[in-house]
């Protein structure tokens, strides 16, 4: 079987980081058709020969021998993905509807390992921490993992005393199809007005950086590190998008009208910004004066994102920039004060706008996880953060 797998991969184009060879999309889906079977199958028994360390699957386990990518890890969403807004849902959903809280799990928790419903081999404690390294590592207790970057030397060459019998390497490891399992809903996912609820994936296929070659991984695991940051994270953001202001003339005088433009261009980043409904980005535009204090009225805000209904029955308005687009505002108006009038722009990020209502309207049908579901509202509305401010002087 081991072999199959390893004479199945051979001769694959490694793609990536490293040289941009392309990538054999094929043989790369057929290894992930079986990787991401759902469910997943059971590891078994542990093989002759592997200790319990070997044999666990536990995240603190493979931090033992492999400390960097565990610290990476604990610091990301995957290893949040079992948080109280998904356990707190959970709780509720297996008794009223046991097929869609499974489903869930296929994606925040996928392991058969993380299963309640599988008795025996069920392990409560490695459910609650996520999308673990054994998630996309390990199936039937071999590890799988992408080609070496250096070439092997002697004393690293394969032998029987390695550490749980080494690893079977393959490419799909740096191909965007290894994300898509979790980050693309299939055809007949929810979709509305025809584009998936979640279409990342097809989004990264129409994108620049995918014709330059880049993969999710080139981004998001920048020197293989097991970083996964994403609209979460101030800097991540910054390192995608330019955003400029200008104003159309230096200096102003009272009831002159001024005229500013914001753009906002999605310049590295690798599908739509952003890429999922849950997200808002709202731009602000005011005149302040010298004390910073707002004028009445001169304010004007612009969202950037996908706005769908709370159950998701209804998609409002789709004002996302896609990758190599491009956002603007024009921003007019009249000038009556003389003194210390600025010109105001904020761009704010609401990474969690979508579950602050979504969190809301669960906690007016009162349920089981309503504990978990207030602190999930509370997370959702901490995460905002400002992405960009400047103020120009007008006069
Ligand atoms: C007892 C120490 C030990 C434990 C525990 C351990 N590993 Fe490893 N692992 C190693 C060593 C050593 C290698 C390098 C093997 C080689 O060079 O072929 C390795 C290689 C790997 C690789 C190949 C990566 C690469 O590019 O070299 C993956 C993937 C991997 N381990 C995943 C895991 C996961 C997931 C766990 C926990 C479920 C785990 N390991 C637990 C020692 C360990
Ligand atoms: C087993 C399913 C699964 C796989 C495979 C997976 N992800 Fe995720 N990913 C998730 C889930 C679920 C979350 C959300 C976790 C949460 O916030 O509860 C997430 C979160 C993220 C985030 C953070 C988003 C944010 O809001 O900031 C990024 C970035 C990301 N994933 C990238 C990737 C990339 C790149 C890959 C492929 C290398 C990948 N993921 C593979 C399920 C998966
Ligand atoms: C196809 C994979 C997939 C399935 C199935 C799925 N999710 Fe998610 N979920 C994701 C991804 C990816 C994210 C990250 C989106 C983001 O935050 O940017 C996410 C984010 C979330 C979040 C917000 C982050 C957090 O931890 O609070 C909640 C809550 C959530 N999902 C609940 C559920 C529930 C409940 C189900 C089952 C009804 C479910 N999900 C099914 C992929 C999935
Ligand atoms: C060229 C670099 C690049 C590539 C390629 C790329 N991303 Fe991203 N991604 C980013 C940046 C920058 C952000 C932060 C801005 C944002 O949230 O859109 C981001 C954000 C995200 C988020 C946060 C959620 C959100 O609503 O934006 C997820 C999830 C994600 N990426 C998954 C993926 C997956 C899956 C792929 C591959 C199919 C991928 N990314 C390819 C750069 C990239």
């Amino acid at each position: 079987m081991i072999a199959g797998v390893v004479a199945l991969l051979a001769g694959i184009a490694v793609a990536g980081d490293g040289g941009r060879a392309p990538v054999d999309r094929t043989s790369v889906r057929d290894f992930l058709g079986r990787h991401w079977q759902r469910p997943i199958t059971p590891q078994g028994t542990r093989p002759p020969g592997f200790s319990a360390l070997e044999a666990s699957l536990a995240p603190e386990s493979c931090g033992t021998c492999h400390p960097a990518q565990h610290a990476d890890w604990r610091t990301t969403l995957h290893a949040r993905s079992m948080g109280p807004g998904v356990a707190g849902q959970l709780k509720d959903l297996r008794k009223g509807d046991p097929e869609s809280a499974r489903l869930c799990l296929t994606c925040h928790a996928p392991l058969a390992e993380q299963e309640p419903e599988r008795r025996g081999i069920f392990d409560a404690r490695l459910m609650s921490q996520g999308i673990v390294g054994a998630a996309c590592h390990v199936r039937e207790h071999r590890r799988f993992g992408p080609p070496r970057r250096e070439p092997v030397t002697a004393a690293s060459s394969p032998s029987a005393k390695i550490p749980h019998g080494g690893a079977i390497r393959t490419p799909a490891f740096l191909a965007s199809e290894f994300c898509a399992s979790c980050h693309q809903f299939s055809a007949d996912g929810l979709a509305l007005n025809d584009k998936p609820l979640e279409n990342t994936f097809e989004e990264w296929r129409a994108s620049p950086a995918a014709t330059r070659g880049l993969q999710c991984q080139d981004c998001h695991m920048p020197d293989r590190r097991h970083l996964w940051r994403g609209i979460h994270d101030p800097e991540m953001v910054r390192s995608g998008v330019t955003i400029t202001l200008a104003t159309d003339r230096q200096h102003y005088r009272p009831d002159d009208e001024v005229r500013a433009r914001l753009a906002i261009g999605n310049t590295g980043v690798g599908h739509h910004f952003p890429t999922y409904v849950t997200p808002r980005v709202v731009v602000r535009m005011a005149l302040v004066d010298m004390h910073g204090r707002e004028l009445r009225g001169s304010a004007e805000e612009h969202d950037i994102g996908r706005n769908v209904s709370v159950d998701l029955t209804l998609e409002r308005s789709d004002t996302r920039i896609p990758a190599g687009g491009r956002f603007t505002v024009e921003y007019r108006r009249r000038l009556e004060r003389t003194t210390g009038i600025r010109l105001r722009a904020e761009v704010r990020v609401e990474p969690d706008h979508f579950y602050t209502g979504f969190f809301e309207s669960l906690l007016n049908g009162v349920g089981e996880g309503s504990r978990e579901i207030a602190a999930a509202l509370d997370g959702s509305r901490r995460s905002r953060y400002e992405l960009y401010r400047r103020d120009i002087p007008l006069m």
